[in-house]
């Protein structure tokens, strides 16, 4: 009974697709067990799916004007234990227009317990003016609270935070206070109660930066490795950061560089490779295009140049995870910061399969994202909306072989 109005639907989607041409364009092609995006040109990146294959399972993303509705999911009843890639929420952390500031950018997420999460970002008039201060929303019982002030600093604006909680529950809150990238100091804030209470703000040690957009990550011997990066005059590049004792005291290794180029890369994602190495992905200047990957050999003492992957990069913020099954996912502009994509490596980075086109509206800034898996396997990604608001969405990852 069941199967058949599955099927009676699915043939009356189907129809209604193959004539509704616009639909069509939005049709997620699932041929080849992947779901590259049907915005294929948009992309190096998008793999190349040869044959239509009889589907099974249909995922629609509907977009209309600006707005992402969400996805609806049709499934053959043969075959329905198929799981996708899928939306499973989608949400901004506040409503547009009801805070106390115009522009907002750079969140990051952090789980605190089951379905508990913070997010801090910085806002303020504009990026770079002088209320620019950090927020923090609390994300609890279903619902987010109203931003608060993390931090602020008279007549100085802040810039990118990182929120990250040690086994401990120690949770730390990194971000920068500075007239402008070139000048700004790193600082931080920590908290023993889940980021209800925090103690005073501590200024790094001169050139530490801390993890300049992305989150870091805790190694087996307690060292904690922060991405970080230097913007300065015709010079960028990247550095680890690494402390052993929670941020009290710090090493730092590098320059990581793109070989005989002044202005490369920045703003580094940290990961454990299955083979033990150490690497990250980086953001990389126009001049250069890609998402860039430097390696290290020696948990994190020396790192390689680093070199364009196959990803597009127009010089605008990633964030990644490596997922508990082992695959690498990034979240990533590709043409500009109007398109927002989620890709898939199941070597460490070495190759990449997209997965899921987030947004596409080349007149909005979707971008900075920041994405974390929390313990029931859910991916949730915070980015900035156009500026104004942060938006907020939890993925349901698709299974291995199915990308
Ligand atoms: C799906 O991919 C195949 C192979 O690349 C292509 O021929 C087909 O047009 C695609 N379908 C859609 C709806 O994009
Ligand atoms: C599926 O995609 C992979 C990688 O993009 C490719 O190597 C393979 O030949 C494709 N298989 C089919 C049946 O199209
Ligand atoms: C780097 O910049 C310097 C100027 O400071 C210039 O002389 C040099 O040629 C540049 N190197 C490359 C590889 O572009
Ligand atoms: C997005 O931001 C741009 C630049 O501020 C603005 O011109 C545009 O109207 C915004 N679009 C939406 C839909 O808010």
């Amino acid at each position: 009974m069941a199967s058949k109005l599955y099927a009676l639907a699915f043939t009356i989607v189907s129809l209604f697709l193959y004539f509704t041409s616009e639909v069509q364009q939005l049709l997620l092609n699932t041929s080849n067990n992947s779901i590259p995006s049907s915005s294929s040109s948009s992309s190096s990146s998008s793999s190349s799916s040869s044959s239509v294959a009889p589907t099974t399972s249909l995922l629609l993303s509907i977009s209309t004007r600006n707005k992402v509705l969400g996805t609806m999911e049709f499934k053959n009843a043969k075959n329905s234990e198929n799981i996708v890639w899928e939306i499973v929420k989608e949400d901004f952390t506040f409503a547009a227009g009801t805070v106390p500031f115009n522009t907002c950018h750079a969140s990051t997420i952090v789980e605190i317990e089951k379905n508990h999460f913070l997010v801090a970002y910085f806002g303020g008039s504009m990026e770079g003016d002088p209320d620019v201060k950090i927020w923090l929303q609390r994300y609890k019982d279903g619902n987010w609270d109203s931003p608060v002030v993390a931090d602020e600093e008279l007549d100085v604006p802040m810039w990118n935070p990182v929120l990250f909680m040690l086994p401990s529950k120690e949770l730390l809150l990194f971000y920068k206070i500075g007239y402008d990238v070139q000048k700004w100091s790193g600082c931080m804030r920590r908290s023993f109660d889940g980021g209800y209470t925090w103690q005073d703000r501590e200024q790094l040690p001169p050139g530490i930066l801390g993890p300049i957009k992305n989150k870091p990550i805790l190694l087996d011997d307690g060292r904690l490795l922060c991405g970080s990066s230097v913007e300065s005059w015709n010079s960028w590049g990247a550095w680890m950061e690494v402390t052993s004792d929670c941020g009290h005291t710090w090493k730092k290794y590098g320059p990581i560089y793109v070989e005989n180029t002044n202005l490369s890369v920045i703003q580094p994602v940290p990961y454990r490779t299955a083979k033990g190495t150490l690497r990250i992905l980086l953001r990389s200047v126009e001049t250069i295009g890609s998402v860039c990957m430097s390696e290290s050999f020696d948990d994190g003492l020396t790192w390689s140049y680093a070199k364009p992957t196959e990803l597009q990069n127009p010089n605008s913020g990633i964030d990644g995870v490596k997922l508990k099954d082992g695959r690498l996912l990034l979240v990533y502009n590709t043409i500009s910061r109007g398109v927002l994509k989620v890709a898939i490596s199941e070597d460490d980075g070495d190759s990449w399969k997209e997965v899921m086109t987030l947004e596409k509206n080349l007149e909005m800034e979707f971008s900075y994202p920041a994405v974390i898996q929390t313990r029931d396997e859910l991916i949730h990604i915070t980015y900035t909306y156009n500026r104004t608001q942060i938006k907020y969405l939890v993925l349901q990852p698709g299974k291995i072989g199915r990308s």
